[in-house]
């Protein structure tokens, strides 16, 4: 089938070219002009012939198939390496729908713009259509959608991220339902002109999002979840507006299954600001004997109520994008025996050898590699070996901790939340809140300092409510009530409990308190014990903490007056935080739920009479 001149390769069989799919696509092609519309299978040929057409253009190294078989370094162009979260846009077609906290554009103007930047963006180029499904294909949590990008790039990461290809067109065809998400890097070419190894417009991008018509635009970038539209695009910004009118919940949350000595089983999510040790947690070793971790997801959570009454979560992701820098044998071990084989480095160093390297990830680093900008670099030089944001792309399925029916459609049920941050003070080690509504105030509050995954200042403190500040697709406050409204409409014995974390506290000299990573084991057993109904908790104004004792430090190096600290209530400490949190509330003027300004309140008087 010719479209607008272009040759046409891989069209699926059964597909007509009055379906809705192949006009969308036509359109696309007649708008954008490229030369090659290449329709994905999906298959693991079809992956393998665009690595290695990656690496004939330069995009991709092949790293030393004895130490990493079937791995593949990029890098890309410096102005390309994070989200960006100032030229990311909710376009509701009322201002307020899309909230404070969004870059808001109208979404008519908005249109005008991208028809724009669109119009011949893919000369030169092969564009791609690749059908993908968030979730198991057929997963009644799950959903559909087709990702039109310009980029092999994405394409080869989308296959690991996602369900892609053949299964999933064919559920969009029998379901009559996709979210189309269009994505160019916005470098066309003119004819013979060669290509750069990572084409992107390093001047203009446009991360779009059209919440009331379910549709993602994306121009100019290349990198992670501003081009692999099924991620934060799709699954947090359109599916939490999905999420919000069919009463069920889109989250940025990792999910885990916890198993006791004495074999009972509890699944816990928790959403943490990107870079705050999310991957980390999903993948955690327990420190304490006989517990043992297994992973659902790393990143995104989507949970509806089950005929049981209860919330079930699955992982709408099939891979695994997760920071390079500091991931170890020490800090992860699971993460780096899931990138033996069959991975995609962005942005990190190349050794000598032929394999990867990032800071942190050997006590000993190499004595001379190429750095992520393709330079010479010696341990000292004054320059990073890898991006601070450098990522890995890795399939779910290599992790050993993943639970072996970690794709089940029906997901797994929900028995604790966590949320958390990076916090240097104030905030303790753990509490839980006294209820729901309760919760969802603690959430509605977190804050965190800013990390590399995001272009701008590093290590400001920011409120990130539900770690969903960059994600969330609507007004913020409205979201605080649609979780109000999840948790009243449920039976409160069958909804989850809610704690929230802070895994990064410091002393004055800025050492931390609490050792971290597979330490953070004990908090989890606690949070077990509540969930099994043990009643070893105090009441604070802040949420119940675990009473004296009852968190076990068995084995574990710290000393008793850090560890005091890290549970204490700062009575003085916590009253600046709600004059903070008030400031972060006014934002959202009459739309703030009540329930929320009422616990704020509350928590003030009572630090403040402490
Ligand atoms: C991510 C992020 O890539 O949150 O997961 O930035
Ligand atoms: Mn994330």
């Amino acid at each position: 089938m010719a479209t607008a001149g272009a040759r046409v390769e891989g069209f699926p069989r059964g597909l007509t070219a009055d379906s809705a799919i192949v006009r969308w696509v036509n359109e696309v092609a007649a708008l954008t002009t490229p030369d090659a519309i290449y329709w994905c299978d999906g298959s693991k040929a079809e992956y393998d012939r665009l690595c290695q057409m990656l690496v004939d253009a330069g995009t991709f190294i092949r790293l030393n198939p004895k130490l990493r078989p079937d791995s593949f370094l990029a890098r890309s162009d410096p102005s390309d390496v994070a989200r960006v979260e100032d030229r990311t846009f909710i376009c509701s077609a009322n201002e307020e729908d899309a909230g404070p906290t969004n870059n808001w554009r109208d979404p008519v103007e908005m249109r005008k713009t991208l028809t724009g930047l669109f119009t011949g963006s893919m000369r030169g180029r092969t564009m791609y259509v690749i059908p993908f499904s968030m979730g198991p294909v057929g997963s009644p949590i799950g959903r559909l959608g087709i990702e039109i990008t310009d980029s092999a790039y994405v394409v080869v990461n989308m296959r690991i991220m996602t369900r892609m290809g053949t299964a999933a067109l064919d559920a969009i065809l029998e379901t009559g339902q996709f979210v189309p998400a269009l994505h160019s890097v916005g470098a066309p070419l003119a004819p013979g002109e060669k290509d750069v190894v990572w084409p992107c417009d390093p001047d203009r991008k446009y991360i779009v999002h059209f919440p009331e018509t379910r549709e993602i635009w994306s121009y100019g970038s290349g990198y992670g979840g501003n081009a692999l539209l099924g991620k934060k695009c799709y699954s947090l910004r359109i599916a939490s507006v999905i999420a919000r009118d069919e009463g069920w919940l889109a989250e940025h949350m990792m999910i885990i299954r916890v198993t006791s000595p004495d074999g009972r089983v509890k699944h816990m999510a928790g959403a943490f600001p990107s870079a705050c040790g999310k991957t980390n947690l999903a993948m955690l070793e327990p420190t304490i004997p006989g517990w043992k971790v297994e992973t659902i997801g790393d990143d995104i959570c989507w949970m509806k109520f089950d005929a049981d009454g209860r919330l079930h979560a699955i992982n709408p992701e099939a891979g695994f994008f997760g920071v390079e820098p500091g991931t170890s044998m020490f800090t992860n071990a699971n993460a780096m025996r899931t990138l033996r084989a069959n991975c995609i480095h962005t942005n990190c160093g190349l050794t000598d050898d032929g394999d990867v390297w990032w800071e942190g990830m050997t006590k000993e680093p190499p004595a001379h590699l190429i750095d992520w900008q393709g330079q010479d670099w010696t341990p000292g030089c004054g320059r990073l070996a890898a991006h601070p944001n450098a990522r890995f792309t890795a399939p779910a399925t290599q992790n050993p901790a993943i639970a072996p029916d970690w794709e089940d459609p029906a997901g797994v049920p929900i028995d604790a939340i966590m949320f958390g941050g990076r916090r240097t003070g104030v905030v303790p080690l753990i509490r839980e809140g006294f209820n729901w509504e309760h919760g969802v105030f603690l959430g509605s509050i977190q804050s965190s300092e800013t990390t590399a995954a995001a272009i701008g200042a590093v290590g400001m403190l920011r409120f990130d409510p539900f770690a969903m500040l960059p994600f969330c697709g609507y007004n913020m406050a409205d979201y605080w009530a649609h979780w109000l409204r999840v948790g009243a409409s449920a039976d409160p014995a069958k909804l989850p409990r809610i704690y929230y974390v802070n895994w990064f506290r410091r002393d004055a000299q800025g050492r931390f308190m609490w050792p971290g990573f597979g330490e953070n084991s004990r908090v989890i057993e606690w949070i077990f014990g509540r969930c099994s109904g043990e009643d070893d908790a105090v009441e604070t104004p802040i949420g119940l903490l675990p009473a004296p004792g009852a968190l076990d430090t068995r084995g574990l190096d710290i000393d008793a007056s850090d560890l005091a600290a890290l549970l204490a209530v700062d009575s003085a400490a916590w009253l600046e935080e709600t004059a903070a949190i008030e400031q972060h509330y006014a934002k959202f003027g009459s739309r703030l739920p009540a329930q929320l300004a009422a616990s704020l309140a509350e928590l003030k008087r009572q630090v403040a009479t402490a």
